[in-house]
């Protein structure tokens, strides 16, 4: 009987071999398992993935990462074959925005512009005037003229963080994830006290009291950046759990500790969507190319729209 890691060992080489068989490129959220995270062409936080996507020759894409991640690279490329390993990878952020509330919302506000996280359906993009993500939000905000009315969604933490930095009074989808609305700040002053010489390094998804204690607020790509680069010794990490792969690869002599979710019995919070896929998931996606990510034509020719203008005022 083979052991796990012989095992994982095999899935590796097959996945190294079909991967050029079929010119595929495998991309990864920081939110994936350590081992996919290893075996990946590119790692990077939903921008920097929106981008790869957009630039990429290879003929097939393996997005490990939730369900929009997939879509927004099949809009951006819609020539390519895009496989998410297990379709099931969903993401609550997006589930909390509905396409049918979204639009009447938008139809009651015809004087509104409207800015949607990438964390949303290609439905809701379609409906979307400028899409964001936590690492350009801020610029792109900043971008529009200081009295343009703004409907921002569906992520109500990201929302207040965006406000509160760029002096807007944007209108606020009340939307949330489940895996950054349950960080608890008591949980992390306790933290914090056994570590006193730790910065607190989070995301903007999570509430508003931790946003406002944070050393650092930023998307994966900025706190990993930040911590690169910053002298502290020791991080409280306010984000997904899976994030701490990459920043104890890239700083190896630095102490990174997970923030627990306030109902949670151990020491990190993970998203359940993020690690439905597998090492094995994703050497069958690429010995059978599926999954495949289907995007209605009608809906993406709208939708390719606000992704674009996003990767264009990002630049
Ligand atoms: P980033 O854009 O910071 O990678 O975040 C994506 C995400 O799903 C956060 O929960
Ligand atoms: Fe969605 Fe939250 Fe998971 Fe990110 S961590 S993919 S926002 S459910």
């Amino acid at each position: 009987m083979k052991t796990t890691q012989e095992k994982a060992a095999r899935l590796k080489e097959e996945i190294k071999r079909l991967k050029k068989e079929k010119n595929a490129l495998i991309m990864a959220h920081y939110y994936q398992r350590d081992e996919i995270q290893e075996i990946a062409d590119f790692i990077g936080d939903s921008l920097a993935l929106a981008r790869q996507a957009a630039e990429t020759d290879a003929d097939v894409i393996v997005m490990c990462g939730v369900h929009f991640m997939g879509e927004t690279a099949k809009i951006l490329c819609p020539g390519k074959t895009v496989l998410v390993p297990d379709l099931k990878a969903g993401c609550s952020l997006a589930d909390s925005c509905d396409p049918v509330e979204l639009e009447a919302f938008v139809k009651a506000h015809p004087d509104y512009t409207v800015i949607s996280y990438v964390n949303t359906s290609a439905a809701v993009k379609a409906l979307t005037d400028i899409v964001v993500t936590s690492g350009n939000a801020r610029k792109i905000v900043e971008s529009l003229p200081a009295d343009e009315k703004i409907i921002f969604g569906p992520d109500h933490n990201l929302g207040e963080y965006i406000n509160s930095v760029t002096g807007r009074d944007m209108l606020l989808w009340n939307g949330a994830c489940h895996v950054h609305d349950r960080f608890s700040i008591d949980r992390i002053i306790e933290m914090k006290k056994a570590h006193p010489g730790a910065k607190v390094l989070v995301h903007p998804e999570c509430r508003r009291p931790l946003q406002l204690i944070a050393d650092k607020v930023g998307s994966t790509a900025a706190l990993l950046d930040f911590a690169r680069t910053d002298d502290a010794r020791e991080y409280i990490v306010v984000t997904e759990s899976g994030i701490l792969f990459e920043m104890r690869r890239k700083c190896p002599e630095k102490v990174f500790l997970p923030a627990p979710a306030e109902d949670a019995e151990c020491q990190c919070n993970e998203c359940d969507y993020m690690k439905l896929n597998t090492l094995e998931k994703v050497y069958e996606a690429l010995r059978d190319g599926r999954p495949e990510i289907e995007v209605d034509a009608e809906i993406a020719a709208r939708a390719v729209r606000p992704i674009e203008r996003m990767l264009e005022l990002s630049k």
